[in-house]
């Protein structure tokens, strides 16, 4: 049975999209229609589509890629910070929940 990723979000009920692993988390979230503040249309070039997964969930996602090393500090990588473009679920049977309200909302503005 699939799994879902779930997007959290404070004063809305939790969104939840199966998983599929040939979409990145980004494309799940357009698939719930929630913005998670893509700029650059998925080529992690604005750095702006930032999610909290929780560490522990971390295995359940693609290895950290250059480009979220160039736009997340080590410590937000350690905490949990991910590119939602960058990262991609690796096994539909397994939940993961991304935070979607840990960002501030400043980070996220279009400029
Ligand atoms: S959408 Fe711009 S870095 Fe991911």
């Amino acid at each position: 049975m699939a799994a879902d990723l779930i997007f959290r979000r404070k004063g809305a009920p939790d969104c939840k999209v199966e998983i599929e692993t040939q979409l990145n988390v980004l494309a799940h979230s357009q698939l719930g229609e929630i913005f998670i503040g893509s700029q650059c249309g998925g080529h992690g070039k604005c750095g702006k589509d930032r999610v909290r997964i929780d560490p522990k969930d971390q295995s359940r996602l693609s290895p950290v890629t250059s480009a979220e090393r160039l736009h997340l500090s080590e410590g937000q990588i350690a905490e949990g910070y991910r590119l939602g473009c960058q990262c991609w679920p690796n096994d539909p049977s397994r939940t993961i929940v991304a935070d979607v309200e840990a960002i501030d909302p400043r980070e996220r503005e279009v400029l």
